[in-house]
């Protein structure tokens, strides 16, 4: 069986965009894969170092929104990445085989720097740890978005540089891209966190009613009886991933027949019921936070068998082992 390996930052609970974009995948991958999903602490520091407070219930309510959303901790290890700290060593040693240019024109990184205003030292290693995080597993492939795309083509190449200075060691992982395009928000926009437009897997039924009652439209239909254009319409892009039988939606909408306030009704429904087992489940984690650190630290154990065994080989190829 081949090994995946991915990564999220510790932003908290998570969101409708983050369950169609990443967390239904790795739950298919799941069964196809030997899966490891790591909750990157450390990769959240090179911004947010500043304050730490939040970051132990970012990664709680991280694991909840995981495990809720279906993942399984008996078939993927699920851990914190500062609890195997053989991607910290493995950093290092890479960090030797990296350009600093290479570095400092990635995307990613002249983006984040312009947006945060960043110039520490490790945000500029943050591909670099990335790259350790999938090599310290010996991963095949890595299941990302494309703006993830240069991360991993870098992690391949280091895998590359390094197997041909100190013999084969890594494979060199791929890219399995997320196809799923990005969710549109309640103002239609890409819906995110930092814009506050997002509908959270943790949201109660009442606030996503409430959330969706406001949710944008086409501008252009004011009133039932105005022609509609479902093809702008962020709500109607809701329908067809949660309303079984949407067909009829966009007739109706055209001719004016259908108005946006009985719409999102059917919309509120559908989402709720769609939403139901996941916070059914987040709710019976929450009561147990003991339960969700345990299956941390024990994802984490899982982890480290691994990264120890490749680290061994890493120093043993490398000359390095001593004793
Ligand atoms: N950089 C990734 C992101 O922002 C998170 C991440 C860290 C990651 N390490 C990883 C993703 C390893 C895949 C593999 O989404």
């Amino acid at each position: 069986m081949e090994t995946i390996l991915s990564g999220m930052q510790p932003t908290g609970q998570l969101h409708l965009g983050n369950y169609e974009g990443a967390l239904k995948n790795w739950v298919r991958l799941q069964d196809q894969y030997e899966m490891f999903l790591c909750i990157v602490d450390w990769h959240a520091l090179t911004s947010e170092f500043a304050d730490t407070s939040q970051m132990k219930d970012n990664v709680f309510q991280m694991a909840v929104d995981f495990l809720a959303a279906g993942l399984d901790p008996d078939k993927c290890a699920i851990f914190i990445q500062s609890d195997v700290k053989e991607h910290a060593e493995l950093h290092l040693l890479l960090s030797m085989l990296t350009s600093v240019p290479t570095l400092t024109r990635l995307p990613t990184y002249l983006e984040k720097k312009e947006e945060l205003g960043l110039d520490n030292y490790g945000f500029l290693g943050y591909p670099v740890l990335q790259a350790a995080d999938i090599l310290i597993y010996n991963a095949h492939k890595v299941p990302v978005g494309k703006d993830q795309e240069k991360h991993i083509w870098l992690a391949a190449d280091l895998a590359k540089r390094f197997n041909n200075y100190y013999g084969l060691t890594f494979n060199e992982p791929e890219v399995l891209l997320t196809e799923f395009p990005a969710l549109p928000g309640l103002d239609g926009k890409k819906m995110s966190k930092s814009a506050n437009n997002h509908i959270a897997l943790a949201d109660s039924p009442e606030v996503t009613a409430e959330k969706l009652s406001k949710m944008f439209t086409d501008p252009q239909k004011l009133r039932k009886g105005d022609p509609g254009r479902p093809e702008i319409c962020p709500v109607y892009y809701l329908h067809r991933i949660y309303t079984p039988d949407y067909q009829d939606i966009e007739p109706r909408c055209k001719s004016g027949e259908l108005g946006c306030v009985a719409d999102k009704k059917r919309l509120i429904a559908n989402l709720n019921a769609a939403l139901e087992p996941i916070r059914e489940k987040r709710k019976k984690l929450v009561e147990n936070p003991r339960e969700v650190f345990d299956i941390l630290s024990d994802g984490a154990a899982r982890a480290r068998l691994r990264a120890q065994a490749v680290m061994a080989k890493v120093r043993e190829n490398m000359k390095m082992a001593y004793y």
